[in-house]
């Protein structure tokens, strides 16, 4: 008797002292990403407000590295992997990025078990599902949205006193493109002070050109790239450069978002994280249409995290991810952030306009990966393309790209 209630006394003690642990709370949580524009900013930090009310105490550490499309993020993640040092968990997309840059060198744990703890298989799409698998069938990151990249957003009055609609393909983008010239509006906004926005917009037209079916065939192999639709696209992104803001390789693609907003130029194509950034901006007379040429094609890449082998503080990073895949996590995040949720089940109703259309169009559309955004190509084929569009945007020389295109197609297809 006496050893069963000196046993329930310890119980009780044990109980208490884990029970003023919670309540004291504490813990440690290093996040990084390249979440720093307004709209991204707006989506993280909601996300920290939420992980801090489920743990109270917790301290988040907010490791943003400033740059579109993580043009500086990645290199000092790099570094920080490669040295033993990672952060607890860091924004990646979804796709090869994930794959090819984290997964096959060894650096994640698999989270198999959280994905069957928080019934993942039945909320996020098969589609979704396979792409964040290794080679080994498990899964290594929990994806927190869809983002959309073949989108085109114009200014409405701009388009108004020129007269113009936003043009359904490459032909029509070229005579809105003029009228707006004539209106004395910039017509095109490009913000390449990081390659990776030029890649961005070559994407859109490489899918304008090739077609959904072409464009999947680049990155298997199937579409051959010294091929005429190449360059074709090659040849019609030489034309659109012509129309665009003098001070592109100075801009970012949010300083380049800017001039559409203040009118200064008529339109931009870019992901619809610029649709949080006209949020956060307080911007409501920005249309968008899909980009000339995208219609019925839905160009895709999803920021996901996942669980460093020597994340420091991996129980509160697990709570971590927990939230980036739950209800609540994707349905107060992806309103703020411009993207929709990568689950089935998010309400419709507590999004914006452009958000509520983008659903639709991902429910019916033909789905293809994101280059520019880590799901089509793995990283150092992105490089080359990206060494590639660098010269190709300065020199305009359509045959000396598609040469060095084609080489880094081979040069990927070696290895
Ligand atoms: C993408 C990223 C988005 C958005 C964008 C601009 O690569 O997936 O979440 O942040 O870059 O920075």
């Amino acid at each position: 008797m006496r050893i069963r209630v000196m046993g329930w006394g310890i119980g009780v003690v044990l109980s208490l002292v884990v029970l003023s642990a919670m309540a004291q709370g504490g813990g440690k949580l290093e996040i990084f990403s390249w979440w720093t524009t307004g709209g991204e900013a707006a989506g993280l930090l909601k996300l920290f407000e939420i992980a801090k009310r489920q743990q109270p105490g917790l301290e988040i550490i907010n490791a943003t590295v400033a740059g579109g499309a993580g043009q500086n993020a990645k290199a000092v993640l790099k570094t920080r992997m490669l040295g033993g040092d990672p952060p607890d968990s860091f924004q990646v997309h979804m796709g090869r990025e994930l794959t090819d840059t984290w997964v096959v060198t060894g650096f994640m744990e698999p989270l198999d078990d959280l994905f069957k703890q928080a019934g993942w298989e039945q909320t996020f799409p098969k589609g979704v599902l396979e792409l964040l698998k290794g080679s080994d069938g498990r899964y290594y990151s929990v994806p927190a949205n869809i983002h959309r990249a073949n989108v085109l957003w114009y200014n409405k009055k701009a388009f108004q006193s020129a007269g113009a609609e936003p043009p359904k393909t490459v032909d029509e983008f070229f005579q809105v493109a003029d009228k707006l010239k004539a209106a004395g509006v910039t017509p095109l906004a490009l913000g390449d002070n990081g390659i990776w926005a030029a890649t961005h917009l070559f994407e859109t037209v490489l899918i304008g050109s090739l077609g959904a079916e072409g464009y999947r065939g680049l990155w298997t192999g199937k579409t051959d790239w010294s091929g005429p639709g190449v360059r074709k696209a090659l040849d019609a992104m030489v034309r659109m450069l012509g129309y665009v803001n003098a001070d592109h390789a100075a801009r970012s693609w949010d300083q380049a978002n800017d001039l559409v907003i203040q009118g200064k130029a008529g339109m931009t194509i870019m992901g619809d994280w610029v649709d949080a950034d006209n949020l956060a901006k307080g911007v409501k007379d920005v249309g968008w249409a899909p980009a000339p040429g995208n219609t019925g094609v839905y160009d895709a890449l999803s920021d996901s995290f996942g669980l460093p082998k020597k994340a420091p503080h991996r129980a509160e990073t697990l709570n971590w991810l927990r939230l980036i895949g739950s209800k609540e996590g994707q349905e107060a995040f992806n309103p703020l952030k411009g993207s929709i949720c990568a689950r089935t089940d998010c309400n419709s109703k507590l999004f914006g306009p452009y958000l509520q259309w983008a659903m639709e169009q991902w429910k019916k559309d033909a789905i293809v990966p994101s280059l520019a955004h880590g799901a089509a190509a793995k990283e150092s084929w992105l490089t080359g393309i990206n060494d590639a569009m660098s010269l190709f945007v300065t020199g305009k020389d359509a045959a000396q790209a598609q040469r060095l295109l084609t080489a880094a197609a081979a040069e990927a297809a070696k290895k």
